[in-house]
């Protein structure tokens, strides 16, 4: 699936290991930097809304800050319970240093 990109942020405001949570086209994205390389998913936790750009990033896993789900931003699937379902990514273009970000979902965490 294709579609428009969007600049949402620097590459400078998010450091690696950290995930920071900007809004774009109407939705709240959380980006995670995994040593550099930048992977976008919906800043909601598929388990019961939590803020998951708010969790703890280890590698490639956010932990999700409410019942402590995780999940693998690279892919979005739900590693552990309480959630099942997986959480949208989004496509990452790193343009010089700016992060752009694919307005349309690459996979889709819908209930
Ligand atoms: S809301 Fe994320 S684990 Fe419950």
């Amino acid at each position: 699936m294709t579609g428009d990109f969007v600049k949402v942020a620097n590459a400078a405001e998010i450091p690696p290991g950290a995930a920071r949570v900007f809004s774009a086209f109407d939705t709240e994205l959380a980006i995670c930097n995994v040593d550099g390389e930048y992977f976008c998913i919906a800043d909601l936790c598929t388990h019961d809304g939590g803020p998951l750009g708010e969790g703890e990033l280890i590698g490639n896993q956010i932990e999700c800050p409410r019942h402590g789900a995780r999940f693998d931003v690279k892919t979005g699937k739900a590693l552990c319970l309480p959630a099942v379902l997986p959480v949208p990514t989004y496509k990452v273009e790193l343009r010089g240093e700016e992060i752009w970000v694919a307005a349309q979902a690459t996979t889709s965490g819908a209930r």
